[in-house]
């Protein structure tokens, strides 16, 4: 069929058709089909921020009974009162769907992912599946905002429990939380704000994991520490609120100075960086956190169990100091297995996000006795096969990917690349039915900015994509089936393009097997490079990938989280475009244009003139091909029955990850359903390296 193909090519060309002719019938935008209809179930009751939480002190404080008698009155930990800021976050009853919780149990998760070590912010990865999120507080949070009208859309409170701006609006003062501790009892202040910004963020040998650099908060942007509780940000950009959310995970989590210090390099001439970065293995026990649960026991590929931190400074209205589940556990398995294992019951959350495993899933929850509820909400989930643009260095290619690169930069090459995608057959292959939707690229249909009329799809068009690459002189020389670079470029060797793809998910594997099929008749070798979660973060950190399928991120559903991701904002700030060896970009004209208009975007706080921006972003992602849009299908949110406060519509992924949406510090199993899951109960989290837990 190729061959056919090429033959024709050749033949257009032996005839005297001029290149014009044949460009000009090869490759037209065309109409974008609507997604199919696919009705989300449940919707979240809209409230206001201060709905759902204040700061206040209470007239008194509780926690589990055996926490009190034995580590209190034992003399093991000071009092719930004391532990507690003077003001702790105070979760509102009203706002909790079952209201006050009670003491107890665990929640089961089931991850892919395996940890690297603790220290985050120094670049190391906990396995994801929300052990991170779970451990981690942030200076604002984004994940609930699913649930926030949109009239008071902003990020929340978290540790920072205030600001305000300058009248100028160049300068934001926050108020951080005072008197919270970390796990282990040592103070959280502004000098834990300003080891994370100075010497990890601004320190160019860190990579924070999730990808926080000084141009994530915008260029020029500085911090400063004004006492204990206080921080003041100073912005180019006339009160450029956005930067809020990236303040939330995963840009500006905080790590704890205590610890981390010892081992970084300003501090300590004789260790390395590296050593920095893997100074806490996973087998480092009892890592002090400031989020609802610390890790105690870790069994290479089987568990990580987290206890109850002890300090933790979130209460309900009843003085009930969170969260309510004493024990959190994260089997180390597969992602697949994280779904079988939710509908089955014998592992309690899934976010059903593998579009493989869904016919069986739902087979299995339709059941009246199902063990889980499931339930679907939109379609954010959605993967983009990514070219990377670095011409200029990054990832220190060499000829025949430095030739790659040259051919991802050329738009009629994306074009035909794009055009011998089949859309229809890639979803299908996942799964039929309603559930995937044609992608053409850029921000999801049926999201806050999504335009469709500002959206550029090109159908596929297997004859034109063939077309266009003949005029562009990339022709199969030597008959073997494989289009060659001129003979002027890497040598004239065959067209081979690596493609990375995550190893951890099926999907992700599927996916990018469908585009090696789908690029054969178009006469290029796409050569497969699988690989762990964990390698996948270094080798695209380090510009090491041609082509990349890859799960999208935050910024292309909400648009607000992580807004600076959405083009090569900075040097280090987009997943496939990052400055070369001499530090800078080599920006194409469209993308220049596409940095302009995420700027403006994130300069203004003007709605209407948002959403505008937000068409020219589109229309110049679509039209340019920035990214080959492949599917996107929504996921379902898989909880076992005994948990309550699993608020209404929370989705699986929008501003973050459902494990952050669903406030599980809020959840609990009421009584009568607890059931005999914890492997440590009674016990708390021991001192900071440390074997394991401590029963008192
Ligand atoms: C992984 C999983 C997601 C979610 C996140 C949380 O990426 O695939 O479903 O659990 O971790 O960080």
């Amino acid at each position: 069929m190729r061959r056919q193909l090429v033959a024709l090519g050749g033949a257009s060309l032996l005839f005297g058709v001029s290149a014009f002719a044949v460009q000009a019938q090869s490759i037209t935008p065309g109409e974008l089909p609507d997604p199919p209809v696919f009705e989300a179930q449940g919707t979240p009751t809209f409230v206001g921020i201060s709905d759902i939480f204040e700061y206040k002190a209470l007239p008194e404080y509780h926690e589990p009974e055996w926490v009190t008698t034995n580590f209190v009155d034992k003399g093991l930990l000071p009092p719930v009162g004391e532990r507690l800021p003077a003001e702790p976050m105070v979760f509102k009853a009203s706002n909790a769907v079952d209201g006050i919780g009670v003491y107890g149990d665990v929640m089961r998760h089931v991850i892919g992912g395996r940890p690297e070590g603790w220290n985050y912010i120094g670049g190391q990865s906990q396995g994801w599946g929300g052990i991170d999120i779970g451990m981690m507080e942030c200076l604002t949070r984004t994940g609930p905002l699913f649930e926030v009208k949109a009239e008071e859309l902003a990020p929340l409170p978290n540790l920072a429990k205030s600001w305000e701006w300058s009248e100028d609006g160049h300068e934001l003062t926050m108020h951080l939380i005072e008197g919270a501790k970390w796990s282990d009892g040592d103070p959280f202040d502004t000098e834990d704000i300003m080891f994370y910004w100075e010497d990890n963020v601004l320190d160019p040998n860190v990579s924070p994991t999730n990808g926080a650099t000084p141009e994530t908060f915008g260029e020029g942007t500085t911090l400063e520490a004004l006492d204990e509780y206080t921080i003041k940000w100073t912005f180019k950009d006339v009160r450029p609120e956005q930067y809020l959310y990236q303040m939330a995970y995963g840009t500006f989590c905080p790590g704890p100075s205590h610890i981390l210090k010892t081992k970084h390099p300003k501090y300590n001439p004789d260790i390395t960086y590296d050593e920095y970065k893997n100074g806490w293995p996973a087998e480092f026990m009892n890592w002090p956190v400031l989020g609802a649960w610390v890790p105690v026991e870790y069994r290479a590929d089987d568990i990580i169990v987290l206890r109850r931190n002890p300090y933790y400074w979130k209460v309900d209205e009843n003085g009930n100091q969170l969260p309510y589940l004493n024990e959190m556990h994260y089997r180390l398995s597969t992602w697949a297995d994280r779904d079988v294992q939710a509908v089955a019951g014998t592992g309690d959350f899934s976010n059903l996000e593998q579009a493989e495993s869904y016919v069986e899933a739902l087979k299995r929850s339709a059941d009246a006795n199902a063990p889980a509820r499931l339930a679907f909400g939109a379609r954010t989930i959605g993967y983009a096969l990514e070219f990377n643009y670095s011409a200029n260095g990054w990832g220190e290619p060499d000829e025949r990917a430095q030739a790659v690169r040259e051919l991802n930069r050329n738009l009629d090459f994306r074009k035909a690349v794009t055009s011998a995608v089949n859309r229809q057959a890639l979803g299908e292959s996942l799964i039929r039915g309603p559930f995937t939707a044609i992608y053409p690229g850029g921000l999801y249909a049926g999201t806050t900015f999504y335009d469709k009329a500002s959206t550029v799809y090109y159908p596929f068009n297997l004859e034109g994509a063939n077309a266009t690459l003949d005029t562009l002189g990339l022709v199969d020389t030597d008959g073997n089936g494989v289009r060659n670079f001129p003979a002027d470029t890497a040598g004239g060797q065959d067209i081979e393009i690596t493609l990375l793809a995550n190893a951890d998910y099926g999907t992700d594997g599927n996916l990018a097997e469908g585009i090696v099929a789908m690029m054969e008749p178009l006469g290029l070798r796409i050569i497969l490079n699988l690989q762990q979660d964990v390698n996948i973060g270094d080798l695209s950190q380090s510009g090491k990938f041609d082509w990349w399928v890859r799960r999208q991120g935050a910024e292309i559903v909400s648009v607000v989280q992580n807004t600076v991701a959405l083009a090569p904002t900075g040097p280090r700030v987009h997943a496939s475009h990052r400055a070369g060896t001499d530090g800078t970009l080599d920006l194409l004209p469209f993308e220049q244009e596409m940095v302009d208009t995420v700027n403006a975007f994130v300069g203004t706080n003007d709605p209407a003139e948002r959403v505008e921006l937000m068409k020219k972003y589109q229309k110049l992602f679509t039209e340019n091909v920035y990214a080959v849009g492949l599917t996107q299908y929504p996921g379902a949110l898989i909880i076992n029955k005994r948990f309550a406060n699993i608020p209404l519509g929370a989705p699986i992924f929008m501003f973050n990850w459902a494990e952050d949406n669903i406030i599980r510090e809020r959840v609990y199993v009421p009584a009568d359903k607890q059931q005999n899951y914890e492997l440590h109960p009674n016990t708390l989290p021991g001192a900071p390296g440390s074997e394991g837990p401590i029963s008192g």
